[in-house]
């Protein structure tokens, strides 16, 4: 009889607990969201608004050129872009010394054509130096933000775009006279 009295605050206590840990995983979830959001390179606007006493400020869009030209290009170009990079045995073509870019353009660096350059999928022609060796990152930084920016309001091609400005800006500093 007892237990039977029992039994149902027991399993108010267990539905209660249940709901907790549901609530718990919600949050984490959220957190783990908004994370995945203010990790988006090209998304100013997505980061969450810093509190004046936050310890360290968003990286600028430089710190995040290099930052990404460190983890997807040095291996072909070298970590000081001079074409250079550990896979350069392996490649047919040589990948181009990026440090000499104006140098080869008159001493103009037209940014948001590098951009487009690196972006690669408005090429008509299979590369502008002959076959394109040179992977398309305007299709994997597509894919990448596509799935960061599902079911939220944001266009996907806002991060593609922001990320290869800041890698052509990162190029930009690079440039020897
Ligand atoms: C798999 C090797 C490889 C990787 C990784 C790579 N590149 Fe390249 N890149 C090349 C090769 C080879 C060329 C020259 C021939 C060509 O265009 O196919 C080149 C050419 C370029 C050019 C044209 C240079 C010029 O002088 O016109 C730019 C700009 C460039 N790469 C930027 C980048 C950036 C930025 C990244 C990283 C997001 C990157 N590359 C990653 C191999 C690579």
């Amino acid at each position: 009889m007892s237990s039977r009295h029992r039994s149902p605050s027991v399993s108010v206590l267990a539905t209660s607990a249940a709901t907790a840990a549901k609530a718990a995983k919600a949050a984490l979830a959220a957190v783990a969201a908004v994370a995945a959001l203010s990790a988006l390179p090209a998304l100013p606007a997505l980061a969450q608004p810093t509190p004046a006493a936050a310890p360290t400020a968003p990286p600028t869009m430089l710190e995040r050129g290099r930052l990404e030209f460190e983890s997807n290009c040095a291996t072909c170009h070298g970590m000081g872009a001079r074409g250079d990079g550990p896979m350069r045995p392996f490649l047919a073509r040589e990948p181009a010394d990026l440090t000499t870019i104006a140098r080869r353009r008159g001493g103009s660096f037209p940014r948001s054509e590098i951009a487009d350059l690196i972006d690669g999928r408005g090429m008509t022609e299979p590369g502008v130096h002959g076959t394109r060796e040179m992977p398309i990152w305007g299709r994997v930084y597509r894919e990448q933000s596509e799935a960061q920016t599902r079911g939220t309001p944001f266009p996907a091609e806002w991060s593609v775009r922001g990320r290869t400005l800041a890698l052509a800006e990162y190029l930009q500093s690079l440039q020897r006279p």
